[in-house]
């Protein structure tokens, strides 16, 4: 309980800002989404491909990624964050198409369930890490159970270079490549693709995106 106190805690103090949705990393956003929409857009749209219905942004924050990814590809998003003052915000950050916003639900991802099969895109960014692998396991079958036919489900995310490092500071884990895709994997479904984020310093911690059916 105290891993996910913490996590609250520290986001008591986060802006509501894409700043605060980016951490240090706020000028590298633009290189994050383009390659997000580029990466999304190979499995949408066509035919046996995910439709363009409805998605769901969970950990959504304000709602970067609805506003610069999801709203450009998908009709109609909802947005899932433990974050109160970020869904408030995400109404004006959203501009004129918070009216695609059919509804912000204010849940912690180990509590929450989406509603099944309704969705055509389910997109998890920068915020697995932040659930223990049981509860990601868990909220992944849930997420399996809430996708169409032909849905998709997209996990972006650090990924480190070997076992699994806490975060003291967020109160997050970095989990390795192997330890992610065996999650995935125990859910039944499987990895269509997967591809490391280009663009971000060699500093950082690596950034890898998983197209999950
Ligand atoms: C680094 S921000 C990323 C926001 C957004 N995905 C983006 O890429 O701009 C992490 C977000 O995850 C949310 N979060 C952290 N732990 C969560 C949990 N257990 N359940 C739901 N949301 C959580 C935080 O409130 C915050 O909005």
């Amino acid at each position: 309980m105290q891993f996910y106190a913490r996590a609250r805690n520290f986001y008591r103090d986060v802006p509501a800002s894409e700043e605060g949705m980016m951490g240090d990393f706020s000028d590298l956003s633009n290189t994050d989404i383009e390659s997000s929409r580029e990466f999304l857009r190979k499995f949408i749209g066509g035919p046996g491909k995910a439709g363009t219905g409805f998605a769901l942004d969970c950990g959504s924050g304000i709602g970067r990624v609805s506003k610069h990814v999801l709203l450009h590809m998908v009709n109609n998003i909802e947005l899932v964050d433990m974050t109160e003052p970020f869904l408030e915000e995400a109404q004006n950050y959203l501009e004129d198409v918070a009216e695609r916003v059919e509804t912000l639900y204010c849940y912690c991802l180990q509590d929450f369930t989406p509603p099944a099969r309704k969705y055509d895109v389910i997109w998890m960014q920068w915020v697995s890490g932040y659930l223990t692998d049981k509860d990601l396991l868990e909220f992944l079958l849930r997420c399996k159970n809430g996708l169409k036919d032909n849905g998709i489900i997209i996990l972006k995310d650090n990924v480190g270079r070997e076992g699994c490092r806490l975060d003291p500071m967020d109160s997050s884990v970095i989990r390795d490549i192997h330890i992610l895709r065996s999650i995935i994997e125990k859910t039944g479904m499987s990895i269509i693709a997967e591809e490391r984020q280009p663009g971000f310093p060699e500093l950082c911690v690596p950034i890898w995106m998983f197209a999950i059916q």
